[in-house]
């Protein structure tokens, strides 16, 4: 199978986390006999300075003939002055809509290792295993009216939904908790906001639809808090866009760094895989920055838009392993840094590949 994939590296430590992801997915595609068909192309506050725009035309043409876009991240304090709509941020968000993708994964567990790592208890955070299914192309993000008068002094978004914005993200919340421990928790401010109301009362619905899962509701300062306080009571948690933006970096304290959280977005014609994380400028191009949210980014994409649960596994596997064995990039070494060896970007990224490489020739014999 040939994987047609287009690459944007964006910003920060973008390009190097991208390169030790991409080169742990040539390994295990390769071993499986598949091939990387690779197109790069700019995004983000490169594509400002190179091109003009955040999101140039060929950029968008090059990701609508792909199966799926892999990014790195996105933004660079630089832009701070600039209006929100010429940030770099803005060329992720039509990114995001051109694909047409609308539910966001972000799986959530906890690395045995890594449990040091959280300023939660490990008897809190242990075994926690939870899929967030954000909703990601409505809300405030793209709502309209939106703006800022500035003569007048007044700022407005808009938080808006249609029904079948969100009977489509439930159903796909649902059917993932077919695959799973067979709950749903829907979180939304139903207690204030209309839009909230609409969303409850649809998610409710479409729950008829799937009588083997349990839903539960959540209002979502709650559920900040039971986050923090009983990680493994959820399952699938599914939100609208900016209530998800929050929890889902508030719920990377339980991984132990949000450098551990990977993301993809399915649903649309094209699937799109980024790490959680932002562009960490003054982390780039010292080699200290974690390339393991990306090398998962890879596994999500191999599993969701390819079918390669093997090769996913396989990714998985050896990040835990590397883990192990005692290897730690220098976000995950701070709290603990005794019996650890502290690998650069570089090496670590070397270090899952042969990790790979090794577990698939052990399985081959
Ligand atoms: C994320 C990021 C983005 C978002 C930014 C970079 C626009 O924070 O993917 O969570 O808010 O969606
Ligand atoms: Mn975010």
């Amino acid at each position: 199978m040939k994987l047609k994939i287009l690459v944007t590296e964006g910003d920060g430590i973008g390009p190097e986390i991208v390169k030790e992801a991409l080169a742990v997915l040539e390994e295990v595609t390769q071993a499986g006999g598949h091939t990387l068909e690779l197109d790069h192309k700019r995004i983000g506050g490169v594509a400002i300075e190179k091109d003009g725009t955040p999101l140039p035309a060929d950029t968008v043409a090059a990701a609508l003939d792909s199966e799926a876009v892999f990014l790195g991240a996105v933004g660079d304090d630089k832009f701070d002055a600039l209006p929100a709509s010429k940030r770099p941020e803005a060329g992720l968000l039509a990114l995001r809509a051109a694909l047409g993708g609308f539910a966001n994964l972000r799986p959530v567990f906890s690395f045995k290792e890594l449990t040091i790592n959280s300023p939660l208890r490990s008897e809190i955070i242990e075994g926690t295993d939870i899929m967030f299914v954000r909703e990601l192309l409505g809300g405030l993000y793209y709502g309209q009216p939106r703006g800022w008068d500035k003569e007048k002094g007044v700022g407005v978004n808009t938080m808006v939904y249609k029904r079948e914005e969100v009977v489509r993200v439930a159903r796909t919340a649902f059917q993932l908790a077919q695959k799973r421990r067979k709950l749903v928790t829907s979180v939304d401010k139903a207690n204030v906001l209309e839009v909230s109301q609409l969303w409850r009362d649809t998610v409710t619905e479409v729950a008829k639809e799937f009588p083997d899962v349990a839903l539960e509701h959540q209002f979502v300062d709650a559920m900040s808090m039971h986050l923090m306080k009983r990680p493994r009571d959820f399952d699938v948690v599914v939100t609208e866009n900016t209530f998800g933006d929050i929890l889902t970096d508030e719920a990377s304290v339980i991984t132990g760094s949000l450098g551990m959280l990977p993301s993809g977005t399915v649903g649309g014609k094209i699937g799109l895989f980024e790490p959680a994380h932002g562009s960490a400028p003054k982390h780039a191009n010292k080699n200290i920055a974690n390339p393991l949210a990306t090398i998962l980014t890879g596994a999500l994409m191999l599993r969701h838009t390819f079918g390669l649960d093997a090769e996913a596994d396989a990714i998985v596997k050896a990040v835990r392993k590397v883990l192990e064995q005692g290897f730690r990039t220098q976000d995950l070494a701070r709290t603990n840094p005794e019996g650890l060896t502290v690998l650069g970007t570089r090496e670590m990224g070397e270090k899952v590949r042969e990790t790979v490489k090794e577990q698939l020739l052990a399985a081959s014999f």
